[in-house]
């Protein structure tokens, strides 16, 4: 297999109900559709990303046994060739599952007495042993699970950030925030911010504007764009547990702006991590200067919208 200069991204945000599944699934969707190679790790009990994708959390072993060292992350990967499930070609996962309940506890039970590092460092030795294989491992995390979410700030390149017009988005931001800062000190001093992805806006709503303007305000060079508007397409291609809009809508105005964001994000990962990667299709190859001026016109008009209403 060819080696890639891996980047390892944690999609944040504390609170529950903010888009961090979304946004990991559609991204890494929307990135594996240019041919990138893409990898979930589904680090949430609830195993979001592993059922929006249409693979059954209790059939595979994931990153319950891969983080507890029962099992090397190269053997539980579920692709496209496995059975039962509707992955598209560049994107694969490492499921998550229930038994990430039983995580710390049973890290700490398996500790030696010699091993003094922290369990919070779990997420390293797991992306070394990765890192070569894919373009973009994506780790989307639980709300309120300490010890993945930590592992994730612990291990991770890159920060993503997600937050939905939702009562307690803006606060969960400002705290992973903070929490991206901590880190710096403890254990990954390397950790970037590299991007503010907002989805689910409803420029009607006072929320959206708020939102919006919050981070233009004060992120607006962290800021993907474009924003993802509402649209019931999401919850139920979400719901359906089947596969990503990339399958089931690939023409809808909410896939195209998925795919923008992507370039946003990527845009973002060689200014901020310096790491770009070569175009694999024709679709952005023919991307001229003029028409990306344009495009980029185009999303600060389109924000401008949401900020005047
Ligand atoms: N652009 C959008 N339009 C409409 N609904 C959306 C959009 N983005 C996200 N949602 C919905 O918002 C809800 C929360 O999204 P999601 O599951 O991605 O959040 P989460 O942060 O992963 O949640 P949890 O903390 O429970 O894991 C879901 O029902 C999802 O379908
Ligand atoms: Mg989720």
């Amino acid at each position: 297999m060819k080696r890639r200069e891996t980047v390892a991204i944690g999609v944040g945000n504390q609170k529950g109900g903010v888009g961090k599944t979304t946004m990991t699934v559609q991204l890494s969707a929307a990135l594996a559709e240019r041919g990138r190679k893409v990898l979930i790790i589904d680090l949430d009990v609830n195993a979001g990303s592993t059922k929006h994708l249409g693979v059954d959390p209790n059939s595979f072993l994931g990153s319950f046994e891969v983080l507890t060292g029962e099992e090397h992350p190269l053997d539980v990967i579920v692709s496209s060739k496995d059975e039962g499930n509707n992955l598209p070609e560049n994107l694969h996962i490492i499921t998550g599952s229930r038994k990430l309940e039983e995580l710390e506890e049973r890290l700490r039970r398996k500790k030696s007495k010699f091993d003094d590092s922290s369990l919070g460092d779990v997420l390293k030795p797991v992306l070394e042993k990765l890192r070569g294989h894919y373009d973009y491992i994506f780790m989307d995390t639980p709300p309120s699970a300490p010890l993945p979410i930590i592992a994730a700030y612990k291990a991770a390149d890159g920060f993503l950030l997600v937050a939905i017009p939702e009562g307690l988005a803006i606060e969960g931001l400002d705290e992973a925030l903070n929490d991206i800062e901590e880190v710096r000190e403890y254990g990954n001093p390397s950790l970037k911010l590299i991007g503010l992805a907002i989805g689910a806006v409803d420029k009607r709503t006072r929320l959206s504007k708020e939102l919006v303007s919050y981070v233009h305000k004060h992120f607006s060079e962290f800021m993907l764009t474009p924003v993802i508007p509402r649209a019931t397409v999401i919850p139920s291609v979400q719901t359906s547990q089947k596969t990503t809009i990339f399958q089931t809508d690939p023409q809808h105005p909410i896939t195209e702006k998925f795919r923008e964001m992507a370039t946003s994000l990527e845009k973002n990962i060689h200014k901020i991590l310096g790491i770009q990667k070569l175009d694999e299709t024709k679709l952005h190859i023919s991307e001229t200067e003029d028409e990306f001026q344009n495009k980029e016109r185009g999303d600060k008009d389109s924000m401008k919208e949401v900020l005047n209403g």
